[in-house]
């Protein structure tokens, strides 16, 4: 079945050998190398095979191998065949039929002169066919094994269709709810992303690049794209050098140290220099400092852009500044191809830098493996949601679930006491929408909705009645809101389902007003006066200001976009299968105008209290004031948001106390353990995310409030207690100061372990110099 043949050709420069496709890079190291039976997993051995394939190409050559280009036509066009016969790419992306990939990658092993292997890459964000939640749900988890394991599913998948490349993860740092990509990211937080990066990194990457179903990762957008200015997608970003250090870069810098195998460059001008031109990103911070041994591609056509965004003239200067920069790859846009040959010709790029830049590439490709095993045959992977595929799906939505508010225990819902439900809402049984953003390949005959769920959960106990009430999330169409109202008069409990379609968060999906969209606050209000319990479930792909509508709901479950398995995991928290355990990873603001807002902000000289602020509606008219609160703080919105980055409720209570250091003061190189006893005060098992924070209080660059340094999901039995200890290395409070450096202050610091980034349990150690 497969292209698996034997061929006989010239490995240029060598004998002539009779060899399996694709293995001429291998032999000619095997001359070289000694008894390793698998040759990709040897970095010595590595580096000599990129070096003697180097040798034997041409400039052309190499040129092709910087080229990706676009390959997502059902059937390969002669142009395409040709390109690659011709040595003239070194990727495609977007194809998924395993028979065409093969056929590409057989091109490419065996008719081009160095049958040199394809890298084939693909947007697999959040799954392949099975979709996992939105990667901002994942972080909700706090949990790197789930987070891991989803992206191992998803890589297995996407392997059966030939892909070794995912673009994933996406790591920007993202404090603005308007940005449609925040869906795509993992939060606010330095600390929580870098640590659930490195899980994707290992879920995608495996221990073995070269292993069946494990694929290339890419940590993206480098650097800088959550900043978007106004969370407009795509604008300006403007991040001080010291920033860009200690928050947008921690990320990178751990996907690298976990050995991811490329980054993207992202769209965005940054600090004047658009990322894909950016030498102090790629050159200074990437190689020199963090000695990066894989490979950079651009993002779509970004090269090119350089002169949009008015860096360059034309399409050969943005090349220049791509590539002195260093953009290894070039994704889409063909101006590598067209103009790098000329650019060397005229001395103004030194072939040497080409040769690293291919060297950099074709290692990736030795590092995966591809010159031994090429070709994909699905039957070596686990079949498309397997059973396996399809759990992980569903634990990690239940995990990611986060239960904001449940007044009165409203929830979880009795199946004794019940006798009727009312369903309500555009995202009941919506089976594409609950996937989420970036599903170029989710499967929506996969997914289980939440109506479908509950109905299967509770049989013929409860009577159930459903009403979608709105078209979609958007829609502006009331009409049907009477019947609404009947439905919730004549039912025990109200279960909303609420949000956002899945096209409003997403690449190029930014909204300036994060308010539930369409008329949903109205269904709201009309169910809400029927005066029956109103528990909200909200799926969306962004956080949302839902302050017009949280008094007017009794619980709201944020399931954020919940993947293939959605359903499930909603019918389970609801009726208490499970309690919820998700944690917000992002600051969920009241209003729009208080973007951004996140919890490690720094203190001011005029940090706000609840006795310095003042409402607008509390200013006396009839004695105005000519100063009020003179504090940082809006006044419609005061300072504080409407839930806490780390905010998640659990159906049980858990009691934390005894917050203590082991030594009130450590010196530089030394560990101090923080601990805290926790016990579940309830009467239901569950899981609780502790958190611990940690405050620097003074620095030579002022430090934020709080800075999350430690965090453990655990879970506890009734009754049951635990001390949870984390362990700091004076390392760990490392930030970068105003020349830059790496480094950590003697000083005083406090730190606080509780449920959420608003615990108050707090102790203090300090740090002195050694003698
Ligand atoms: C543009 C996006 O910014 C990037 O994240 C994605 O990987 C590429 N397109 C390829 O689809």
């Amino acid at each position: 079945m497969l292209p698996r043949t034997t061929t006989e050709r010239t490995c240029s420069g060598l004998r002539k050998c009779t060899l399996t496709a694709g293995l001429c890079g291998l032999l000619l190291i095997t001359t070289m190398s000694t008894s390793d039976a698998n040759p990709s997993a040897d970095p010595e051995t590595i580096e000599q095979r990129v070096t003697a394939l180097l040798s034997q190409m041409t400039l052309a050559e190499k040129i092709g191998q910087m080229n990706q280009v676009n390959a997502s036509d059902d059937d390969l066009s002669d142009h395409l065949r040709e390109a690659i016969e011709a040595g003239r790419v070194g990727s495609v992306l977007n194809q998924v039929d395993f028979d065409t990939v093969n056929e590409l990658q057989r091109i490419a092993v065996q008719e081009s002169r160095l049958g040199i292997p394809l890298l084939v890459g693909r947007d697999v964000i959040h799954g392949f066919k099975t979709v996992m939640p939105i990667p901002l749900g994942q972080a909700a988890s706090w949990n790197p094994d789930i987070v891991r394991e989803g992206a191992r599913v998803a890589a297995r998948e996407a392997a059966t269709s030939g892909i070794n490349w995912t673009f994933a993860p996406m790591i920007d740092i993202s404090r603005d709810a308007r940005w449609g990509r925040i869906a795509e990211s993992l939060g606010e937080d330095p600390y929580l992303a870098s640590e659930l990066a490195v899980a994707m990194v290992e879920g995608f990457q495996g221990e073995d690049l070269a292993e069946i179903g494990t694929i290339a990762a890419t940590a993206k957008h480098f650097a800088g794209y959550g900043a978007a200015e106004s969370g407009r997608d795509y604008a300006t970003t403007n991040i001080p050098e010291n920033e860009l250090r200690n928050v947008y870069l921690p990320p990178f810098k751990a996907a690298v140290d976990a050995g991811v195998l490329t980054l993207m460059a992202s769209f965005s001008d940054l600090n004047g220099v658009p990322a894909t031109g950016n030498e102090f990103l790629m050159r200074q911070v990437l190689r020199d400092e963090w000695d990066f041994d894989g490979f950079v591609v651009s993002d779509w056509d970004s090269v090119r852009q350089l002169a949009v965004h008015g860096l360059t003239e034309n399409d050969r200067e943005s090349v220049y500044e791509a590539v002195t920069a260093g953009v290894d790859m070039e994704m889409a846009g063909e101006s590598y191809l067209y103009n790098l040959e000329d650019l060397v010709a005229k001395g103004r790029i030194d072939v040497a830098i080409i040769d690293v830049m291919v060297a950099n590439i074709l290692r990736a490709k030795f590092r995966l493996g591809l010159f031994e095993n090429p070709f994909t045959d699905p039957t070596d992977l686990p079949a498309i949601a397997h059973d396996h595929a399809l759990q992980t799906a569903r634990k990690a939505a239940t995990q990611s679930a986060v239960l904001l508010k449940n007044d009165a225990n409203v929830l979880p819902l009795s199946m004794d006491k019940l006798r009727s439900i009312a369903i309500i809402g555009p995202l009941a049984d919506a089976p594409y929408e609950q996937l989420g953003t970036w599903i170029f390949d989710g499967d929506r005959d996969l997914s289980v909705t939440p109506l479908s769920a509950i109905r299967a959960l509770v049989g013929d106990r409860i009577d159930i009645r459903y009403l979608p009430a709105m078209e979609n999330s958007r829609s502006k169409a009331t009409k049907a809101f009477d019947e609404a109202s009947v439905i919730a008069q004549d039912a025990d409990v109200v279960l909303l389902f609420l949000g956002e379609e899945s096209i409003l968060s997403g690449e190029a999906h930014s909204r300036a007003d994060i308010n539930l969209p369409g008329d949903q606050a109205e269904l709201v209000r009309v169910v809400r006066e029927t005066g029956k319990p109103v528990v909200a479930v909200i799926q969306a792909g962004r956080p949302l200001t839902l302050t017009n509508i949280v008094d007017k709901v009794d619980a709201i479950l944020f399931a954020w976009h919940p993947g293939t398995m959605g359903g499930p995991a909603i019918a389970d928290l609801l009726f208490g299968v499970e309690s919820p355990s998700g944690k917000l990873p992002v600051t969920f603001p009241r209003m729009v105008g208080q973007i951004p807002i996140y919890y490690s902000q720094k203190n001011t000289g005029k940090p706000p209290s609840p006795e310095t602020i003042v409402h607008i509606d509390d200013i006396d008219a009839h004695a105005p004031q000519l100063s009020l609160g003179m504090t940082a703080f809006h006044l419609d919105a005061g300072y504080t948001p409407l839930y806490a980055f780390g905010h998640g409720l659990s159906y049980t209570e858990f009691d934390y106390r005894d917050v203590a250091v082991n030594a009130n003061e450590i010196r530089m190189g030394e560990t101090v353990t923080i601990s805290a006893r926790l016990k579940n005060a309830g009467d239901v098992g569950a899981a609780e995310v502790v958190q611990l924070y940690v405050r620097d209080l003074v620095g030579n660059v002022t430090r934020p409030v709080r800075e999350l340094k430690g965090f453990r999901r655990v879970h506890l039995e009734p009754g049951e207690s635990v001390t949870v200890d984390f362990e700091l290395h004076t390392d760990d409070l490392a930030f970068y100061g105003r020349d830059m450096q790496l480094m950590t202050e003697p000083g005083q610091f406090h730190a606080w372990i509780g449920g959420s980034s608003e615990t108050q349990l707090r102790t203090e150690f300090r740090v002195v110099e050694n003698d």
